[in-house]
């Protein structure tokens, strides 16, 4: 039996998990998406190329590696449609190339899921979790509340019915907002991408996946969002609505706790947070714009501004602990090309104390960052390839963070290309 590699953010997402699957996607037979949904925006780039994936995992770029969309994901038809038909006309096509599989027991975004999503945001003002507006909270609601659609009911007879059932019970609960909406384009792009659906294979993917196992094959678990916005742990209310942390990958996928591997942490070399929500280290100044411009801080599925700041390590060794995490992955370490010194957050003052763990409530009690100076390295790094070339100043940094995190951080990587990937140790 082999085990189940997980790769998962460690802050507020957006970390780079969709370059690193990318990277790593050679090394497995088959990569699975285990939670969250077109919340997600994953980017790779390559041969001057760039693709941005929602619900598709990231290893479709790998001619040999099969990729499965898993039970823990919620999947909206027409951006998975979408997703797909922006990449044929690219030149890839995973589902011809018998690449892509789904799992029957995934649930489905419906049109009506969104609208709740948007009557909700809107109703909390100025309190908003700033969701992207995908419909996720929604679904997962149905889902834990038992009235929710799978990808599996689309073959069945009485779908429509069934559909028909769920939003009605939709419409009812939007007539309790003021919010305006007319549902038949969407409906009608809905049933067309439905039958695009069945079109891609379902499977059951606690079979799928410990068949692969059995087999001796090799499986990487690629997760979204990342640890501060899971559903448990996160910075709640604040969060999304699936649980982001490896546990995630066992429900997910349906694999046992015991047949979980490494599992790969990453993080940026400082941090950002999209939407709202309390952000510790963020800087609301220049510094912080700074941050935003040099490292394209903008969202890949939204296009909001990302909120910027400082690497938080009590954060980071929550997330750890949580995760159980082997090894560490490094990115965007040259978005701190240019700085003389570099801060890490390393302790927070909070109600009168000086902790290094995350308290309940960051909320009402905002913890006040302990900041620690880092001499920056003021070399550009994006060209370097080889570990002999990493400059003295950035190898302190990570071996400071290595001793402070408990783990080695095993890969660095120095921008977005799959090339500008460093392997240490
Ligand atoms: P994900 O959601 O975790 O897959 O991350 P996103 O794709 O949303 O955001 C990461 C962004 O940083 C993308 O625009 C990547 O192309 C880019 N990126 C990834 N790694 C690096 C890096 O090492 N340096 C720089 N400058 N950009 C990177
Ligand atoms: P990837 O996989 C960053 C944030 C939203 C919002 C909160 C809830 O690309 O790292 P939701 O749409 O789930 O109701 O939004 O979570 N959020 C993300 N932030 N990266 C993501 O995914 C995110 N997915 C959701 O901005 O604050
Ligand atoms: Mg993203």
């Amino acid at each position: 039996m082999t085990q189940v590699d997980v790769l998962l953010g460690l802050q507020w997402g957006d970390e780079g998990k969709g370059k690193i699957v990318d990277v790593l996607s050679p090394k497995y037979d088959l990569i699975a998406r285990f939670q969250g949904g077109p919340n997600a925006g994953h980017t790779l780039e390559f041969d001057g190329k760039k693709f941005v994936l929602n619900t598709i995992p990231s290893g479709i770029f790998n001619e040999k590696t099969m990729n499965l969309i898993g039970n823990g994901v919620v999947i909206d038809p027409i951006i998975l449609k979408r997703e797909l038909d922006n990449l044929k006309a690219a030149g890839h096509d995973p589902v011809a190339a018998g690449k892509l599989v789904i799992a029957r027991k995934a649930h489905l975004i419906l049109p009506t899921h969104q609208l709740l999503d948007a009557a909700n945001e809107q109703k909390m003002g100025k309190n908003k979790i700033g969701s992207t507006l995908k419909g996720i909270g929604p679904t997962y609601m149905d889902k834990t509340g038992r009235n929710g659609l799978r990808v599996g009911d689309t073959t069945l007879p009485d779908f429509k019915e069934r559909y028909d059932k769920l939003v009605e019970k939709h419409k009812e609960m939007l007539a309790h907002y003021d919010f305006q909406y007319d549902l038949t384009e969407k409906e009608a792009a809905f049933f067309e991408a439905v039958e695009f659906l069945r079109a891609i294979p379902h499977v059951d993917s606690e079979h799928f996946v410990n068949g692969y196992l059995k087999s001796g094959k090799t499986v990487l678990a690629e997760g979204a969002q990342g640890t501060l916005l899971d559903v448990d742990f996160g910075s709640y209310p604040f969060v999304t609505s699936s649980n982001t942390t490896t546990a995630g990958a066992c429900t997910g996928l349906g694999i046992a706790p015991t047949a979980i591997g490494k599992v790969f942490g990453i993080f940026k070399a400082y941090c950002t947070r999209v939407g709202g929500g309390p952000f510790p280290t963020e800087l609301e100044d220049e510094t912080g714009e700074t941050l935003r411009s040099v490292g394209h801080e903008f969202g890949a599925t939204t296009g909001r501004a990302r909120r910027c700041g400082w690497i938080d390590l009590p954060a980071l060794k929550y997330a750890i602990m949580l995760n159980g995490v082997s090894e560490l992955i490094m990115m965007k370490a040259d978005v701190l090309d240019g700085f003389d010194t570099i801060y890490v957050c390393t302790h927070y003052e909070h109600n009168g104390e000086t902790i290094d763990y995350m308290p309940y409530d960051i909320i009402s009690v905002k913890p006040v960052p302990v900041l620690k100076e880092v001499k920056g390295w003021k070399t550009d790094i994006t060209g370097i390839r080889g570990v002999e070339e990493i400059p003295a100043e950035l190898s302190d940094y990570i071996a400071f963070l290595e001793k402070e995190l408990g783990v080695p951080v095993k890969f660095l990587s120095v921008g977005p290309d799959r090339i500008q990937t460093l392997t240490l140790g």
